[in-house]
């Protein structure tokens, strides 16, 4: 082959690539022609390239059979598969992460003190349902892995969240006060701590979950707590690996999944949903003028067809693009709950109007378009 028709070759390779558009819902394959398989993800920028972490599905149960995946990109758009960045743990090991458990929505951040990558995940044990209700804390010297699985508890055991007032703290009201759940009485004693009371001594429980970096440096994990009634924001130590013990609540009783915090102008947004299992619901949207509040609720971001449903997703996080201040776009999750593994991603640019961010439905669209 002459070099000129080389060379014209790679210039209409390069120039397909540029112009691939998002197809939000569309199947996305790697590098290889695979479909990407990284659920409930999150994205790290690190040093040039950006690193998508999620579940790697494998069959319809939602149990983890590998572990967690990782991807990487230059561009957002053309991702390479780095394999497992952590894997589940033989049959029969008794690890917390022993192959079956379920081990979701896993998210990384870097501490450059410590020069570690720190993996967090929602864990539940092996054969116990979503009962276990765990944060599960991984690391490694490398952004693709291999992570080293650390230990898995429930956050801020023994300390109590410091937006609890004091008779709420003291109150004797306990679940066996209650015959059955969703009275308004029950609804009301959620809301008054209920179950933060029940679970003082081992912890809180944690599912849905996210991480957050703030500008100081300081790191958060933001999780569905209280039995997905009540989200908690909670400040980690500064080596990133466990809790501090310093913890709010957030909308007690609000029955939000799927937090995705990211911060502009100084001000902090959080898109969560409802709980409606695999099937989507209305996103929710909360600003707060500092991390520990006070929160307040704005309505559904969305707008455009389907968006009472959020396009049919769920939100995983919200990506800040590297080099573009103040550009973001939504990542959110279309479950197939008949096939998890041929789950879809819906990533949608961000706009702001009226200093809240918009989501608007778009069926193809091109990175080239974010500001
Ligand atoms: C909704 C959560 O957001 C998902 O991560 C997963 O836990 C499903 N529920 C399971 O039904």
């Amino acid at each position: 082959m002459k070099l000129y028709t080389i060379l014209f070759s790679l210039l209409v390779a390069c120039r397909i690539l540029a112009s691939q558009p998002v197809v939000p819902g569309a199947v996305w394959n790697d590098t290889n022609g695979n479909p990407i398989n990284a659920h409930g993800g999150g994205i790290l920028f690190d040093q040039g390239t950006y690193y998508w972490y999620g579940e790697f599905k494998n069959d319809s149960t939602g149990r983890a059979m590998d572990g967690v995946s990782c991807y990487s990109s230059a561009d957002l758009m053309n991702w390479k598969n780095e394999g497992l960045a952590l894997s589940v743990m033989p049959q029969g090991s008794f690890s917390d992460i022993e192959q079956g458990c379920i081990l979701e929505r896993p998210k990384v951040i870097y501490n450059p003190e410590t020069g570690k990558y720190v993996m967090w995940f929602h864990l539940e044990l092996k054969d116990r349902g979503y009962a276990a209700a765990r944060a599960g804390v991984a690391v490694s010297d490398t952004p693709a892995g291999p992570f080293r699985f650390l230990y898995s508890y429930r956050p801020c055991a023994g300390s109590w969240p410091e937006n609890l007032s004091q008779p709420e703290r003291e109150s004797t009201t306990t679940e066996s006060d209650f015959a059955e759940w969703w009275t308004p009485e029950w609804m009301q004693a959620v809301k008054n701590g209920l179950f933060v009371r029940r679970d003082l001594q081992g912890g809180q429980m944690a599912r849905d979950m996210n991480l957050f970096v703030d500008t100081d440096g300081k790191a958060y994990h933001i999780y569905s707590s209280e039995e997905n009634l009540t989200l908690h924001i909670a400040e980690l130590t500064p080596d990133y690996l466990s809790h501090t013990g310093r913890y709010i609540r957030i909308f007690p009783g609000g029955h939000n999944e799927a937090p995705a915090l990211f911060t502009k102008d100084g001000r902090y947004y959080m898109i969560t949903s409802g709980c409606t299992g695999w099937d989507p619901n209305e996103a929710r949207l909360l600003s707060a003028p500092a991390l520990w509040g006070p929160w307040e609720q704005h309505p559904n971001p969305c707008r455009g067809e389907d968006a009472a449903l959020t396009f049919h997703s769920q939100s995983t996080c919200v990506l800040p693009v590297a080099g573009k201040p103040d550009t973001f776009i939504y990542m959110g999750d279309r479950w197939n709950p008949r096939c998890l593994i041929d789950s879809r991603y819906i990533w949608l640019p961000i706009r702001f109007e009226k200093n809240l961010p918009v989501i608007d439905w778009t069926p193809e669209w091109y990175l080239s378009v974010l500001p």
